[in-house]
């Protein structure tokens, strides 16, 4: 129906006869003359409604109201000298209306368009009335240039794009399963894809050798503001490959859809290993924007009159005595410190001991009593320390003492400003231990899932058996992970042996791609990015919510639905359920 989008149009089109649809964003009657904001999703122009010029179309103007679809016929002119508005794009120029139509009417809104000050809740039970402001569609379509982006990218690099079930069995990413009861087999269940994982290994057997996928994952977990029940990935898989090639290959893409928001980034990613992100970080996904590192200082206490600390640093192995260094630290006050130190309270810390780097090296704080000159002297040369520094101190295990002073650090990052939200620092976090040993528990666990390929899995102490997975990361937050599979039996049948995971059980689960394993399974591996997290970076947005067009709550409902709702009781007994009257419980 139109010739052109509002804001589209600008001088050069002077006298040009065209055609706007949209939405009356504002109207104001100027004794008889009447202009009307009109918006679509490229932003503002004005119309003016003069019954001088058109009778009709003035009196028609006259119903206009907030939000009503407009359909306007008119010539664009110059608005008249001093008449520009400076705030709009198309703020130099106007359409003088000569046909007006009312396509449709709007009650009042709930909230006005583009207004920041209304609950979340109320945005999302009207997100369509949320998402006709110019920002969110800004969002969005920066999302669809990058989803084109990245699908061109892979294409052009032989990547062939391959759907995989919704409906299936449950794949090991960690989480719950969101199940779906099925009406033909009673008591039995499908499972979400927590990931394509299986599947995409499954194509790699069938020697497609290179898969993409923008796949929706499930995932029943404890939400956060980077996590959604179901989310989004660049799912990818590719046959005989180093892990240098997938990387390569994830980062050609990310690069690429960098560019195509007008951001150049720099290629090949930093690398860390795990081990060199913990203790230097405190993080598998540390934040390199700023350059806070923890220092390692447990043999500077071996002989300390801190006796909490010479106790610590007796067990070299278990525990840490890590310093932070805050270059002009002194300028935290008393108050700071103490909410620092109830911060990592939280996470298991004893304590937050903490020294002022005074002139002439001198040292103050509660703990400096304790020290020698010798001890203070060498902690001063460890780290580095000048006059105006501060230096923390985390004492105790081992991964408590790395898992808070990490989160001091980025706590720090924010309190001192130093995270610039135009800076992209990514890295690869590679050599991650292959199994993860709760503490406390008997129980190993796979740290990236059950497929990844070990590096060395004949080592004799489980803990020092490194995988070739890898984690991309920006600015802190995991975008993305991968790595290379096994592709031999003898292989994955020794890690389910170390998993614990019984043959039965293992065919039971994944009994299909053991199968696959026996016929001719080539060496493979991959990686997923997060999109929606992608994106999130990208845009600038603090929650993954703002990304997706329909998110759900932190709380896993959906407000503008009402999902997850009951049902009707017939439903149910198709599938053959019944749901249990809790109140009436004896149990
Ligand atoms: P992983 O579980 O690390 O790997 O997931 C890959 C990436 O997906 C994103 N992500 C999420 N985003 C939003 N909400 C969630 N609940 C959520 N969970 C994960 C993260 C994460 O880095 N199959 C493997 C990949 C592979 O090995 O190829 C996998 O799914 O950004
Ligand atoms: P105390 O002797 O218990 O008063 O502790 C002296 C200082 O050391 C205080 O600032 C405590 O917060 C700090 N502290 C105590 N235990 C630890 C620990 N395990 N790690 C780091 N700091 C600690």
């Amino acid at each position: 129906m139109r010739t052109h989008y509002c804001a589209d149009l600008n001088e050069k089109d002077i006298d040009k006869e065209v055609t706007l649809c949209g939405w009356a964003n504002s109207y104001r009657d100027h004794g008889g003359v009447i202009f009307i904001d009109l918006r679509d999703r490229s932003g503002l122009i004005q119309l003016v409604c003069d019954p001088a010029d058109n009778e009709e179309a003035h009196k028609i103007a006259t119903r206009v109201r907030d939000e009503y679809v407009l359909i306007a016929k008119g010539k664009v002119r110059l608005r008249g000298e001093g008449l520009e508005n400076p705030k709009l794009k198309t703020g130099k120029i106007e359409i003088v209306v000569n046909e007006l139509k009312i396509e449709n009417r709007s009650e009042p809104l709930p909230f006005m368009v583009g207004d920041e000050n209304v609950s979340e809740e109320i945005k999302l039970k009207y997100r369509y009335l949320d998402l006709r402001n110019k920002k969110s569609y800004e969002t969005f379509r920066l999302r669809s240039k990058a989803a084109v982006a990245a699908r061109n990218f892979l294409d052009e690099n032989g990547f062939l794009e391959v759907e995989t079930p919704v409906l299936t069995k449950s794949t090991p990413e960690g989480a719950r399963d969101y199940l779906v009861p099925s009406r033909l087999y009673p008591g039995e269940f499908y499972a979400l894809p927590q990931s394509p994982q299986l599947f995409k290994q499954l194509l790699m057997v069938s020697g497609f050798d290179r898969y993409f996928q923008i796949a929706k994952c499930f995932r029943d977990e404890d939400l956060r503001a980077d996590r959604q029940p179901e989310f989004t990935q660049i799912d990818v898989e590719m046959s005989f490959c180093t892990e240098d090639e997938v990387m390569r290959i994830a980062e050609g893409l990310i690069k690429r859809v960098f560019s195509s928001c007008g951001i150049n980034i720099e290629t090949p990613f930093k690398r860390l290993t795990y081990k060199e992100a913990m203790e230097n970080y405190g993080s598998d996904k540390p934040d390199l924007r700023f350059d806070l590192k923890l220092v390692d200082v447990i043999d500077i206490f071996e002989n300390t009159k801190l006796k909490v600390f010479r106790e610590i640093a007796q067990f070299k192995k278990l525990n840490r005595i890590k310093a932070l260094p805050v270059p002009e630290g002194d300028k935290l006050t008393r108050k700071e410190i103490d909410e620092l130190t109830n911060f990592v309270m939280k996470f298991g810390a004893k304590g937050l001991a903490w020294v002022k780097v005074k002139e002439n090296s001198e040292l103050q704080g509660p703990i400096v009593k304790f020290l020698s000159d010798e001890e203070k002297e060498s902690l001063i040369k460890r780290c580095g320390a000048k006059s105006g520094d501060l230096i923390f101190f985390g004492a105790g295990s081992k991964k408590v003492v790395l898992d808070y002073m990490g989160r001091l650090r980025d706590r720090l990052g924010d309190l001192l400003g130093l995270k610039d939200s135009n800076r992209y620092e990514f890295l690869w976090v590679v050599d991650f231990p292959m199994f993860e040993i709760e503490e406390g528990e008997v129980k190993v666990k796979a740290l990236h899932h059950p497929f990844t390929m070990p590096k060395n899995i004949d080592e004799d102490d489980i803990e020092d058996i490194t995988s070739q997975a890898y984690d991309m990361v920006l600015n802190g937050i995991e975008l993305g992970g991968g790595s290379i599979r096994i592709h031999k039996l003898d292989i994955q049948k020794k890690v389910f042996d170390i998993l614990g995971i019984k043959e039965e059980e293992a065919n039971e689960k994944f009994g299909f791609l053991l199968e696959a394993l026996k016929f001719g399974a080539p060496p493979h591996g991959g990686f997923a990015i997060g999109f929606d997290r992608l994106i999130m970076l990208l845009a600038k947005k603090d929650s993954i919510r703002d990304v997706i067009a329909f998110p759900k709550t932190q709380k896993a409902q959906c407000l503008l639905t009402n999902a997850p709702s009951k049902v009707e009781k017939e439903q149910l007994k198709e599938l053959h359920l019944r749901i249990r009257d809790r109140k009436n419980e004896t149990h």
